[in-house]
Formats: C-alpha cells, sequence, structure tokens
C-alpha cells in the first residue's frame, strides 16, 4: 500500500549549504535504493518534508530520520495512505520559496513566520495537498536549485 507522510522540524545548528547538500545527497543514494520519493523544503531554519512509498518503508526511514540530531522538534503533520505518488519524478526534490510565498500557499497572510506557518499546517492537512502542489509546480523556478 502507497504511503505519504509530511513531517516539520527545526534544524539543530545553523544549517550551511554544504549541510544541506550532504543531506540530500545522503537522502536521495538511499531513498532510490528503497523507491522512497518526496520533498525536502528549508526555509529559515525550518524543515517541511514530504516521503512517499511503500507503508512500511516509509515508516521505518521516518523512525531513522526522527532519531537524526541535525533536527529537532519533529512533528508529523499527516501520515495517510494514497493511490498514487505525487513526486514519482524525484528521489527527493528540493525547493526553498519565501517564507511570504508559503504563507500565501498555505492560505495564511503573509506576515507568518516559517513556524508558525507549519504549525498551522497540522490543524488543517488538507491545505498540504495544496500546497505541496504549488512547491511542486515552482520547483522550476526555485531560485536555488540544489
Ligand atoms: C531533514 C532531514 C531529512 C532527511 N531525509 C532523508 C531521506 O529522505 N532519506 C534518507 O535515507 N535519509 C534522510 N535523512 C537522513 C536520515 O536521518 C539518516 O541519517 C539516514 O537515513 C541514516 O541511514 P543509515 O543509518 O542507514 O546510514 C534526513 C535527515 C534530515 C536531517
Amino acid at each position: 500500500m502507497l504511503y505519504q507522510l509530511d513531517y516539520s522540524s527545526k534544524a539543530t545548528n545553523e544549517m550551511m549549504l554544504s549541510h544541506l547538500i550532504g543531506i540530500l545527497r545522503q537522502a536521495r543514494t538511499k531513498n532510490k535504493l528503497s523507491d522512497v520519493t518526496g520533498l525536502l523544503v528549508f526555509i529559515d531554519g525550518m524543515f517541511l518534508q514530504v516521503l512517499e512509498g511503500e507503508e512500511g518503508t516509509v515508516k521505518d526511514l521516518m523512525k531513522k530520520i526522527t532519531e537524526d540530531t541535525r533536527h529537532q522538534d519533529i512533528k508529523v503533520i499527516r501520515g495517510s495512505n494514497v493511490e498514487k505518488l505525487t513526486f514519482s519524478n524525484w528521489e527527493i526534490a528540493y525547493t526553498s520559496p519565501s517564507a511570504k510565498k508559503l504563507a500565501i500557499w498555505s492560505g495564511l497572510d503573509d506576515t507568518r513566520t516559517v513556524e508558525e506557518i507549519l504549525s498551522s499546517l497540522k490543524n488543517d492537512p488538507e491545505m498540504v495537498t495544496e500546497l505541496m502542489v504549488r512547491l511542486l509546480e515552482d520547483i522550476p523556478n526555485s531560485e536555488q536549485h540544489v
């Protein structure tokens, strides 16, 4: 059964681009082997990640990710079975839109901090689906291609 899981977290230390590249390389190499796809968003010290694949594989991976000391305050926003994958063309896509864009795409006013936006998503999982579509559409426009 296919499963999609979204979580948010906070980087433990200041995240240099080289650290982020390290995480993405590791994720992409390993996810390819286990047929996991998804998206990683990093804005203002906060991560939002979508993981999708076989239910057991995704849940096991999430356990590992939860133990990773490079981030903390890990909050699962939504975990559900899905009929098809959203990010099937990506091992792990990466994008870093502005906090303003993230707020607007989440149906919130653009003065919210990323932390506020992500915590409000937890109360409105439907909005996550909409946000994911926007994030995916925006990847080609993303200023930061990693
Ligand atoms: C924000 C963040 C996202 C991550 N995403 C993934 C991922 O998608 N896939 C993955 O295999 N590891 C990911 N990792 C790394 C895992 O936490 C962990 O280090 C890795 O799976 C270790 O695997 P190993 O113990 O088998 O070497 C991520 C780490 C962080 C901090």
